[in-house]
């Protein structure tokens, strides 16, 4: 089994570099928005104190850099009540973090020491087979969506990895495994339910030019939405697995992939992550095909590579999304980590050569710190044309050409380390996307996926052309900037 992770950062805030987080005492400084919004909202919320399973419940994540101790959580039950919510913590200037799986990345983006914000309560998942969409509530995750829709003959285009929930994927982008057919998450999207900063509920659909640009690609920048109102698409049996190959296999899959990368098959979808041991690189093969069997000779280099273990087999979407993660969080030790995304036009051999080598370096280097690192770079292959199904978004700001997003993860257990790997994630980056340049792509300036992105990547590097547009939608949305008492990478 694969033992990639996918990790969560969090800032060198002194107030969370600890393990034991949950032992210490929350400010007392945001006590009176709380008893403020326990007072206001209906009994279909709930605010809860440090004192209870509920409150733990809403400050977790799935990393440990990604969760703070606030002075309060709240479970809205009702987008009146987020309305309710927003005005209280705009008027007094709380901060405040919202949370919908619990799967952010970076520190801080989803957790606070003010009001954390618990979306857990939205879990609605609801099919409309007569329009064609599929309702869902930003406290559910991607696991919930697939399974609710297992044997349906309809799916959506939604998330790789089992536990992220679907607000931030979805809020971000969105690669699928579908979406060299149907385009990303945001470009099938038929609505949203949305809290506006100033607590108005309002319904964004393509029509609302602005915040129909906006939130597919834009964050937390714009409001909480409460609703997600997905485009469905024909769904039956899949074909594909994992494939484990031991390290002495990289240069075949390394030829495997270049050569996949010729073909032109909108079913298939590749993911290629090269995962650090004290005894090499493992490569390993993702495969996916959108049909019972997959076309002839499309994954048939990967297959003829002698393998340490495989799982391909024709199978239900969700079985197979329960098993097909190149970001897997480990089980039972609570994990710190880090994450980036490096945007590539394609997985050239010196590309995979760097990729290779920045793995064993960095896994050398910080496993002598801490023998319990995971480093793990995955090539996520799609096709040229993967930004032609959709229009003008947030992200990417560029729709000529498609960016490989490259999921850089490391995970770790030992709170000294946030800088160092911070850095070498940021150094790793760099001498990837430099081996890209060096080999003729135009990449040094590329947009970088939301959703992976490391904390300090500058909105430019994002949003790129895009970001005025956005800013200025944000002035109009939100002119006493109640989202920027949120953190996450704000507009
Ligand atoms: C919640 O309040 C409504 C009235 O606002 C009331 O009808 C309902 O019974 C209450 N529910 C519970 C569980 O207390
Ligand atoms: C938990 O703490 C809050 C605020 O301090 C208090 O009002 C409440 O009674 C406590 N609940 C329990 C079960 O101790
Ligand atoms: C929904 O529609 C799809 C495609 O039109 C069909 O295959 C499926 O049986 C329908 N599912 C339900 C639950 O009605
Ligand atoms: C949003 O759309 C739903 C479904 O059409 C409707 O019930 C609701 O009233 C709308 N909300 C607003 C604020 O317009
Ligand atoms: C599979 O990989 C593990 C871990 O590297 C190794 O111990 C085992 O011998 C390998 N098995 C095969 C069949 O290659
Ligand atoms: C990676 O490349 C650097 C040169 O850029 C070299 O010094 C280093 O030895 C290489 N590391 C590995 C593990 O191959
Ligand atoms: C990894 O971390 C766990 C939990 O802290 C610890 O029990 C284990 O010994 C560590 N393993 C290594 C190889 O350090
Ligand atoms: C892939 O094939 C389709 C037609 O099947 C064609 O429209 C498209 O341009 C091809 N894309 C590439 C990158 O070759
Ligand atoms: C954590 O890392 C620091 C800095 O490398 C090191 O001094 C310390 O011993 C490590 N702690 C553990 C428990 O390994
Ligand atoms: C290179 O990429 C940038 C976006 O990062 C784009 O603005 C520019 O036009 C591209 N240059 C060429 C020569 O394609
Ligand atoms: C809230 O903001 C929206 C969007 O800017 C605006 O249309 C609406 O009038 C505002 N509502 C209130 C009560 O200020």
């Amino acid at each position: 089994m694969l033992s990639t992770t996918f990790l969560v950062v969090a800032f060198s805030l002194a107030s969370f570099s600890h393990a034991s987080v949950l032992t210490v005492t929350p400010s007392g400084r945001y006590q009176s928005t709380c008893r403020s919004i326990a007072n206001a909202i209906s009994n279909s919320s709930q605010l809860f104190y440090p004192n209870s399973t509920q409150y733990t419940a809403d400050i977790d994540h799935s990393l440990v850099t990604s969760t703070q101790v606030s002075a309060c959580s709240v479970e809205p039950g009702s987008a009146a009540d987020v309305g309710v919510i927003l005005r209280i913590l705009g008027s007094t200037r709380t901060p405040f973090a919202v949370k919908g799986g619990g799967h952010a990345v970076n520190p801080g983006f989803s957790s606070t020491t003010g009001v954390q914000i618990s979306m857990t309560r939205f879990s609605n998942i609801e099919l409309n087979n007569a329009t064609g969409t599929v309702d869902a509530g930003p406290g559910v995750t991607w696991d919930q969506v697939y399974t609710a829709l297992d044997s349906t003959g309809v799916n959506v285009v939604g998330g790789r990895v089992p536990t992220v929930g679907i607000s931030g994927l979805t809020l971000g982008g969105g690669y699928a495994f579908t979406s060299n057919q149907y385009g990303l998450t945001i470009d099938n999207m038929a609505g949203y339910e949305l809290v506006l900063p100033n607590g108005t509920i309002t319904n964004v659909t393509e029509s609302n030019k602005d915040l129909w640009f906006a939130l597919r690609g834009g964050g937390n920048n714009f409001g909480i939405v409460t609703k997600f109102t997905y485009k469905t698409v024909p769904q039956g049996q899949v074909w594909g697995g994992t494939i484990s190959y031991n390290a002495d296999q990289l240069d075949l899959v390394k030829e495997a992939l270049l050569k996949f990368q010729q073909k032109n098959d909108t079913k298939a979808a590749l993911t290629v992550p090269v995962t650090y041991t004290p005894a090499g690189a493992i490569p390993a093969a993702l495969v996916f095909y959108n049909a019972p069997t997959p076309a002839p000779g499309i994954f048939d280099d990967f297959l003829a590579i002698p393998t340490n273990q495989s799982d391909v087999k024709t199978r239900s979407f969700v079985d197979i999304f329960n098993t097909l993660s190149f970001i897997n969080f480990p089980k039972n030790i609570r994990y710190r980590g880090r994450t980036n995304g490096i945007s590539v036009t394609q997985y050239s051999p010196s590309v995979f050569d760097a990729i290779v080598n920045q793995t064993l370096f960095w896994g050398g280097k910080i496993g002598a710190l801490n023998p319990n690192v995971t480093v793990s770079l995955a090539c996520e292959a799609f096709l040229k044309d993967l930004f032609s199904h959709g229009s003008d978004s947030a992200y990417p700001p560029d729709r000529s050409r498609a960016l490989f997003p490259t999921a850089v993860t490391i995970t770790y257990n030992n709170a000294s380390l946030d800088d160092t790997v911070s850095k070498a994630v940021r150094s790793l980056s760099d001498t990837v996307a430099a081996a890209a340049v060096a080999d003729g792509q135009n990449v040094s300036h590329a947009a970088v996926y939301p959703n992976y992105a490391l904390f300090d990547t500058p909105l430019e590097e994002i949003y790129g052309a895009n970001l005025l547009r956005l800013h200025g939608i944000k002035k109009a949305v939100d002119p006493t900037n109640v989202m920027g008492l949120a953190g996450g990478f704000k507009i």
